[in-house]
């Protein structure tokens, strides 16, 4: 168990920054999640911390060593990757033993480890099965156990759920989850799924053409997302462009003026939130902004619903509404009032 430092991490291939200046500190024992749009360079980043990729520049320390340089089988890092990638002629005792036996370890200690792997994996009875004999999630587990039977002082997951069944992947993230906790493991995961990574992750890192676009907790990028990038890729949101007027409001594309918490004369986009904005009943007070509207589609999802309603001719919002028996739905071309706070629009200078 370790802190991981990335310092200035950069890989060019070509003209190609795949990694591009990349700085993290994963503290002992934290669940990094490096989450992003598919070529953002998550998997570039998990390589060269593994060693399999050098990077054009910059350092990666594991605990007190600068490992930059070191061949991956001298790292002590678990890797599990996105396809399970366990040998078919193997048994699953076998898979789990191959990083000991590239190890060197010494026979006498492969076997115990090989048990405590698939113990802590609850696959200690299935030992001697061969992967095609497992299901998926089963597979996954054995992946994981052979990442963990060398003891690493890292763990490092790229999307290793992708190939699970919605509902299993939901399980299997609780249980790496739990694990990871009970050992202490450092440990970094990459997947472009966001509800995977909001519900895993210590802090989340959120990448895109390489770059890291912002790090913290689920929080820190849902409720101050640092760029428009952010509050559109974590969590959902609607956009208005327009420009702040110099006194103090925002002046949409549609000529809708809004209030906001933004100052100056520039151009400028406003992220609101879909459940944050509501549908005000005719007579109701109006809240610092209220405009008129009317509904132009309707996605129905169960308990929530989401009304798609047009304010002017260049703004069309989505209002998340709770599905409630007593209230009844709009329906498509109904007018409406949408109102939100001043606080709810994310300004985001343009
Ligand atoms: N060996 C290589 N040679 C040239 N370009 C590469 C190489 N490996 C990766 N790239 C490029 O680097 C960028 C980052 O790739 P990377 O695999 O890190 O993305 P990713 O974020 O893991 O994406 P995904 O979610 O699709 O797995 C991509 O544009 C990719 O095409
Ligand atoms: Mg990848």
């Amino acid at each position: 168990m370790a802190r991981l430092q990335l310092s200035n991490i950069t890989k060019r291939y070509g003209d190609l920054k795949a990694a591009d200046d990349v700085s993290l500190d994963v503290v002992d024992g934290e669940f990094l999640v490096l989450l992003g749009p598919s070529g953002c360079g998550k998997t570039t980043t998990l390589r060269i911390v593994a060693g399999f990729i050098e990077p054009t520049a910059g350092s990666v320390r594991l605990g007190e060593r600068d490992i930059t340089t070191l061949p991956p089988w001298k790292r002590n890092a678990g890797l599990v990757f996105q396809s399970y990638a366990l040998f078919p002629h193997m048994t699953v005792s076998e898979n789990v033993a191959f990083g000991l036996e590239m190890r060197k370890t010494p026979k006498a200690e492969i076997v115990p480890q090989v048990i405590e792997a698939l113990r802590l994996v609850r696959l200690d009875h299935l030992g001697d099965r061969l992967p095609r004999q497992l299901s998926g999630g089963q597979q996954q587990r054995v992946a994981l156990a052979r990442a963990l039977a060398i003891r690493p002082d890292v763990l490092l997951l790229d999307e290793p759920l992708s190939n699970l069944d919605a509902k299993l992947r939901q399980d299997v993230r609780v249980e790496i989850r739990e694990l990871q906790r009970k050992l202490g493991l450092t440990t970094v995961m990459v997947t472009h799924d966001q509800e995977e990574a909001l519900t895993m992750a210590d802090r989340l890192v959120v990448m895109s053409e390489g770059r890291i676009r912002q790090i913290g907790t689920q929080q820190d990028l849902y409720e101050r997302p640092a760029d428009r990038f952010v509050a559109d890729f974590v969590g959902r949101s609607t956009f208005v462009e327009g420009r702040l007027d110099g006194e103090g409001r925002f002046v949409s594309a549609g000529e809708l003026v809004v209030a906001c918490d933004g100052s100056g004369r520039a151009p400028a986009t406003i992220a609101l939130r879909p459940e944050r904005l509501v549908l005000l009943p005719p007579a109701s007070p109006a809240m610092d902004n209220t405009f008129p509207g009317v509904v132009e589609f309707i996605s129905y999802l169960g308990s929530q619903v989401d009304l798609h309603v047009r304010l002017s001719p260049k703004e069309r919002v989505i209002v998340q509404i709770q599905n409630r028996p007593e209230q009844p739905l709009p329906v498509i071309g109904d007018a409406v009032r949408v109102g939100w706070s001043r606080s709810t629009g994310r300004l985001f200078l343009t």
